[in-house]
């Protein structure tokens, strides 16, 4: 079941969850500055301590806010290098009165890198890391045998990772990548808790007829992070084909639409 929206806020014609609040209500949910030593203070930052979350690449924030409503009791956190992009999440979560959520632009690997404490995150969700078609490009693909050795780190032993992608060589990658450190469960339906689509590049893919591939993976239990480290170091970089044909979906997707 959809969460409920307001029918004047579309994206590609599904309702964006959530009602806008009266001015009073509003919250102010845009991040600032990340701390530049040190792990980031959740608790400190929300006001209290809750389960921690993290949406990589968030986008305009559809599937943060989505999640920060059905999860009130979670803390929120949705990064993206987009300031363009954190522009309409913050604004959206502001008007909808959220206060479970903190929108930051920011480098993703970054974020994982330098400031979140190992073994805090219950969730990480990605949703359709940008594939980068250009060969020299590919160097910031997000996901990387490195990357998926600092996702298992940042989660805590009973934490979950979201994966999403319409693009199949990347799927066939993080296939390749993910059991290094993770269980992952394939899922062919879309979420049950956003049928119309988690994201909004969920919602254009779908509409474009493109196959979603999803999963959720969980950590292997116990696995020692040196040897983790050295095993990751065999694993090949992310260089596959993403694809070129999948580009336009990328220039309609960059047309943010929330006013
Ligand atoms: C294909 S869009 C998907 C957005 C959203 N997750 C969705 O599913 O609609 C990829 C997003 O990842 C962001 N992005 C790409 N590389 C990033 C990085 N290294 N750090 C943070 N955001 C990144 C882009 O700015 C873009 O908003």
């Amino acid at each position: 079941m959809d969460l409920p929206s307001d029918p004047n806020d579309l994206e590609f014609g599904v309702p964006f969850p959530g009602r806008p609040v009266s001015a009073e209500q509003q919250t102010q949910t845009a991040l600032k500055q990340m701390p530049t030593a040190g792990w980031l203070d959740w608790d400190t930052l929300f006001g209290r301590a809750l389960p921690r979350c993290l949406d990589l690449g968030c986008g305009n924030g559809r599937s943060t806010i989505t999640l920060a409503m059905l999860h009130p009791d979670h803390n929120w956190l949705g990064i993206d290098q987009l300031p363009l992009a954190i522009r309409y999440a913050v604004r959206r979560a502001n008007q909808r009165g959220l206060a479970n959520v903190r929108f930051a632009v920011a480098d993703a690997g970054e974020v994982l890198r330098r400031l979140i404490e190992p073994r805090s995150l219950l969730e990480i969700h990605l949703y359709h890391p940008q594939p980068y078609y250009d060969l020299a490009q590919v160097h910031r693909r997000l996901v990387t045998p490195e990357w998926v050795v600092l996702a298992y780190q940042a989660l805590r032993s009973n934490g979950r990772l979201f994966v999403q992608t319409d693009n199949p060589g990347y799927w066939r990658y993080m296939l390749a990548l993910l059991p290094l450190a993770f269980q992952l469960e394939e899922r062919q339906d879309p979420w049950p808790w956003a049928p119309s689509g988690i994201s909004r590049r969920e919602i254009l893919a779908r509409q474009e007829k493109l196959t979603i591939y999803r999963g959720i993976a969980t950590p292997l239990p116990g696995l020692n992070m040196q040897e983790l480290r050295l095993r990751g170091e065999a694993l090949p970089p992310p260089v596959f084909d993403a694809d070129r044909r999948q580009r336009r979906l990328d220039q309609a997707e960059g047309k943010f639409n929330c006013d």
